[in-house]
């Protein structure tokens, strides 16, 4: 067990390393990274396509993990969590915002809200109170009944943030979340990202594209599966 004194930082990666192996090749995807992020940081990961920067939020969320080296949140060694635990940790912990929304389309906007709630055992009225309330969070209370086909992509986006919300995590990570935005819809979802900072919410964001990058307030640049920059 790691010493938990208070100046360990929120997260800590040590020398991690995924290595994929593809026939007899083997892809080092991630290639012995070392980083801190403390409480309360917008931190943006840039890099080329391949770089290794989704598998280093996959590896940060608990939705894959290393093949060598440790991440521990909040003290807890992530690489010594059982199956249990790490999803435990990615419900509680951990909201998830990916390029393409992922919203279930079968299900209202407030529905899709109110999803990840189920699974934590929140009760019926405080699922759905909590979720309006989320949806109000980001604007939208006035499309909860509507389905993703019947929203916009930045207003799908901003239910896909609503819904990363709604266990209350500690972080969000998004994986170019504005991707499949134009800029000024874009320029919106992440001036969201920006205001759940500055409440307080630990932010990793990747993307590729500069504009969107502007909005955090560190970067690290990965290269072959190595930072190669951190300002
Ligand atoms: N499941 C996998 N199996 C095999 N190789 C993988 C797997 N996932 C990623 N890789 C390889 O690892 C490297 C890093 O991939 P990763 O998806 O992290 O890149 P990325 O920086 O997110 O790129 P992009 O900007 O295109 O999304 C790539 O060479 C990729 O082909
Ligand atoms: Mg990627």
């Amino acid at each position: 067990m790691v010493s938990m004194n208070h100046r360990e930082p929120f997260i800590r990666a040590e020398n991690l390393r995924r290595y994929f192996l593809m026939g007899h090749e083997v892809v080092h995807a991630l290639d012995g990274v070392n980083l801190t992020v403390e409480k309360g940081e917008f931190l943006g990961v840039t890099g080329p396509s391949g770089s290794g920067k989704s598998t280093l939020l996959h590896l940060l969320g608990g939705l894959d993990r290393a093949t060598e080296g440790h991440i521990w949140v909040d003290g807890r060694d992530l690489s010594a969590m059982d199956e249990n635990d790490l999803a435990a940790y990615r419900r509680k912990e951990v909201g998830f915002v990916f390029q393409s929304f992922f919203l279930i389309p079968t299900m209202t906007a407030l529905q899709n809200v109110e999803f990840p709630m189920f699974f934590a055992r929140i009760p019926p009225a405080q699922r759905r109170e909590r979720a309006l309330h989320l949806l109000e969070r980001v604007g939208l209370a006035d499309r909860r009944n509507h389905r993703p086909t019947e929203l916009s992509g930045g207003e799908q986006q901003r239910v896909a943030i609503a819904r990363a919300l709604a266990n209350d995590p500690a972080m969000i990570l998004a994986d170019e979340p504005t991707g499949n935005l134009d800029s000024r819809t874009g320029a919106e979802v992440m001036s969201l990202l920006q205001e759940l900072n500055a409440e307080g919410r630990t932010i990793i964001i990747v993307s590729h594209d500069p504009a969107m990058i502007a909005y955090t307030r560190r970067r690290i640049r990965l290269l072959d599966g190595q930072i190669v920059g951190d300002e």
